[in-house]
């Protein structure tokens, strides 16, 4: 079996992209064309391309317009500091570099905006540097075909695609450009995120995902955080068949909605339902947890049904209000509220 390089040369000269508009040896295009595809797809950039190097044929050009002008060439790509750093960028080139942009990947990297991948895919393409890129496409064919688990933003695992990527190069400098494009485009062309087309790949033969079926698992996803826990106890206060509802303050969680009222846990109900409530506890009986799941948190709710056995007075705060069960569940409430209150038989 030939090389990965050599299977991968040989596929972009006979499948992959020629017809792209940077693809040139011009620094300052392909520096141009590496910044606008940043986070941005390649049929989104050919016009803005095709603007900005017909107001900016070269880079003195660029260095001598005024931000507002790059900036309003830009309107509509996104990330402007992408622009405001092209514009930095350029200034540099031509005040420090007399307008010939550096030859190499590693003085490429010092440019303002210019990331190490970036470096690379321009020293590839312009002056065939064997030097590997490392892009979102190039990292998804990469995992695939190695194997690679874990989730390529984790230091380590990106540490492992750089030395990977080094090490797959192709032998001879002059493959650079094809390879550097080949890289590309078999990942935004073959190697896609969904419904990967394997049977067409020059890789197929030795590439883990394909082997074991694993192409839906590789890349590896950004691991969900843990979501922090609460708890709380909601009181099902029960009176001659009703319950008592308190509306929740008009921001937060459940803004404004009729919900139970609520304690932390260990403290005495009893002395709750009197200060609070106005309501002297009879029977009480702790139910099953509910657990409820927010974007943002977990809340644990531990539901204690309270018999109210007399008021010590009708007249209650403002915001809490006595409901029969009917109507409770006509009312705003929140969804764990209502999975309550359809639970408690004793609610009538
Ligand atoms: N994405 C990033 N760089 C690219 C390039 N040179 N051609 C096509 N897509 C790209």
């Amino acid at each position: 079996m030939n090389s990965f390089a050599e299977r991968l040369v040989r596929w972009q000269r006979d499948h992959g992209r020629h017809d792209l508009p940077w693809q040139c040896d011009d620094p300052y295009r392909v520096w141009l064309s590496e910044i606008m595809l940043q986070q941005t797809q390649v049929a989104t950039v050919i016009p803005y391309y095709q603007r900005f190097t017909e107001s900016f044929p070269t880079v003195a050009a660029l260095a001598a317009a005024p931000l507002d002008d790059v900036l309003s060439h830009w309107a509509g790509l996104g990330y402007y500091s992408r622009a405001r750093n092209l514009h930095k960028a350029a200034k540099m080139v031509v005040e420090r570099f007399g307008g010939l942009f550096p030859q190499d990947a590693a003085a490429l990297a010092e440019l303002p905006g210019v990331g190490r991948s970036t470096a690379a895919a321009i020293a590839g393409f312009c002056f065939a540097e064997r030097t590997a890129i490392l892009d979102g496409n190039v990292k998804r064919v990469l995992t695939r075909w190695a194997g690679v688990d874990g989730f390529p933003g984790e230091k380590r695992v990106e540490t492992k695609l750089w030395d990977l990527a080094s090490n797959l190069l192709p032998k001879q400098a002059a493959d650079m450009p094809a390879y550097t494009q080949g890289m590309m485009d078999l990942g935004a062309t073959l190697c896609t995120r969904s419904k990967p087309l394997c049977a067409a790949c020059p890789l197929r033969d030795d590439c883990r995902a394909h082997i074991e079926g694993r192409q839906g698992e590789l890349p590896t996803r950004k691991p969900k955080k843990a979501i922090p826990e609460r708890d709380t106890v909601m009181l099902l206060i029960e009176h001659d068949g009703r319950i008592l509802l308190q509306q929740r303050p008009p921001t937060g969680i459940w803004g404004g909605l009729w919900s139970l009222p609520e304690t932390e846990r260990g403290r005495d109900v009893a002395a709750v339902c009197r200060d609070r409530y106005g309501v002297v506890a009879g029977a009480q009986e702790a139910q099953e947890t509910l657990v409820h799941t927010f974007t943002h948190f977990r809340l644990t709710i531990t539901p204690i049904a309270v018999r109210a056995t007399a008021m010590v007075t009708s007249i209650h705060e403002d915001g809490q209000r006595w409901f029969s069960k009917v109507e409770a569940l006509r009312a705003g409430i929140p969804t764990p509220v209502r999975k309550l209150l359809l639970r408690t038989a004793q609610v009538g």
